[in-house]
């Protein structure tokens, strides 16, 4: 008996060899074929010193200088949600700020979709995001910014349009169909082209020249105060920031973790997340987001609450609330807060304020384009 099954075996575990091979065969054959990006040049990304090496570029959506190009028209076309025969005009710059840091900005801090409704959440800042591991959003659900697009386009608060919509409004602005094939090969506009336009254009959203950055690379100093207040960031004893934050060798001021940061004793969101993982420990928890330029991109926090950076500053020194949720890194809990004394809170205010990076604010490369495709 014992034979007959281990025979028995072997010839199941062949039949599984082969069914194997037939399907790998199977499969190369049937992949869409990829889009050629041969004639598009690709684009050079220099890492700034520093800066972690891994990026998150898909193997399929190279950069190349067509395709950011054609991404950044996208991003700053108003007609990109296909809803102009409406009178209604929207695109990601509606909402993504280049002055505010890539956020909507004050006093707006749920913007408005196409038809009037509020987003459920406040603005992340597009910032360094090629680090991004694939937990876009507050809970980390959006897996890339190419689906990131794909979601803006239907969402309801957002373009609340089509993939149809989109793709027609935009095959029919003359000038699109040539940058189509510049970048992609050929002038069909697709909802994956665009996408992996907008993606490309987006992950070229990089911030590595702060003050802070200048002083690590030893081009300025920082006055005493900004020191006081990066020793104070980045101690346990001190304001005890880094450990979410980063900035202690994590120059993107972000772990890309969810953190129950102490907001709040009773946690409704249903989308914090909890809503993705299931984990109880991750009730009220959201992403730690960058503090990369967070001069500019008030209001804070997942839901807007704080207006400017003494409020925040208050809040963790003062004011957390104990749950069963909240995060062991909030090692101060008990006192609820770090007790910072008023000169430490300016310090501590001094040093996040040399995190500005103005020349990203103002960079023209990220900026509206002098004029769309068809304009001559
Ligand atoms: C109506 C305003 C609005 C528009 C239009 C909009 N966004 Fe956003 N965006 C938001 C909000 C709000 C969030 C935070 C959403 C959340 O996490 O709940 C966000 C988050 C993001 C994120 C995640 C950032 C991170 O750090 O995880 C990306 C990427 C992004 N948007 C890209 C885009 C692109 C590309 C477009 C255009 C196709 C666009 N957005 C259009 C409001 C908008
Ligand atoms: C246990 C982890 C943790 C620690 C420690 C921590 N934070 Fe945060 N921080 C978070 C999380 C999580 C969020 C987002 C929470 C939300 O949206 O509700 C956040 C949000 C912020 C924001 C708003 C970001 C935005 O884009 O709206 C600022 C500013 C901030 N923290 C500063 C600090 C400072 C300064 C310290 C030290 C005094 C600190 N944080 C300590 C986890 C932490």
């Amino acid at each position: 008996m014992q034979f007959l099954n281990d025979n028995r075996n072997i010839l199941y575990s062949f039949g599984i060899i082969i069914f194997l091979i037939a399907l790998a065969a199977c499969t190369r054959n049937d992949e869409p074929e990829l889009t050629p990006v041969h004639q598009a040049t690709p684009y050079t990304f220099e890492i700034p010193p520093g800066f972690p090496t891994m990026l998150n570029i898909p193997e399929d959506n190279p950069l190349t200088l067509e395709g950011i190009e054609l991404g950044r028209y996208l991003f700053y076309d108003t007609r990109l949600a296909g809803r102009a025969d409406e009178g209604k005009f929207m695109t990601c710059a509606s909402c993504h700020i280049q002055e505010n840091g890539f956020v909507i900005g004050m006093p707006r801090p749920h913007p408005y979709g196409l038809d009037g409704d509020s987003t459920h959440h406040a603005m992340l800042p597009l910032i360094n995001l090629v680090w991004n591991p694939g937990t876009y959003g507050w809970n980390g659900s959006v897996p890339s910014i190419e689906e990131d697009v794909r979601a803006v386009i239907t969402d309801p608060t957002e373009f609340n349009s089509s993939p149809e919509a989109v793709v027609e409004a935009i095959q029919n602005i003359s000038g699109y169909p040539e940058l189509f094939e510049k970048a992609f090969g050929s002038r069909e506009v697709t909802l994956d082209r665009i996408a992996r336009a907008i993606a490309q254009f987006v992950r070229t959203l990089i911030s590595s020249n702060s003050k802070f950055d200048r002083y690590l690379r030893g081009e300025i100093q920082l006055t005493q105060s900004e020191l006081k207040g990066f020793v104070l960031f980045t101690t346990e004893e001190g304001a005890d920031c880094f450990h979410c934050h980063g900035g202690a060798g994590n120059p993107l001021f972000t772990t890309h973790k969810f953190y129950n940061n102490g907001k709040d004793t009773l946690f409704t969101d249903p989308a914090d997340r909890y809503s993705i993982t299931g984990d109880p420990m991750d009730r009220g928890a959201y992403k730690a987001s960058t503090l990369r330029n967070i001069e500019f991109t008030a209001p804070y926090m997942n839901d807007g609450r704080f207006n400017t950076l003494d409020e925040v500053i208050e809040f963790y020194s003062h004011h957390l609330l104990w749950s069963p949720y909240i995060d062991p890194l909030m090692h101060h809990i008990a006192n609820g807060g770090t007790q910072l004394t008023p000169s430490e809170k300016t310090d501590l205010k001094a040093f996040l304020l040399t995190l500005s990076d103005t020349t990203f604010i103002n960079n023209p490369k990220f900026g509206k384009p002098e004029k769309f495709p068809d304009e001559p």
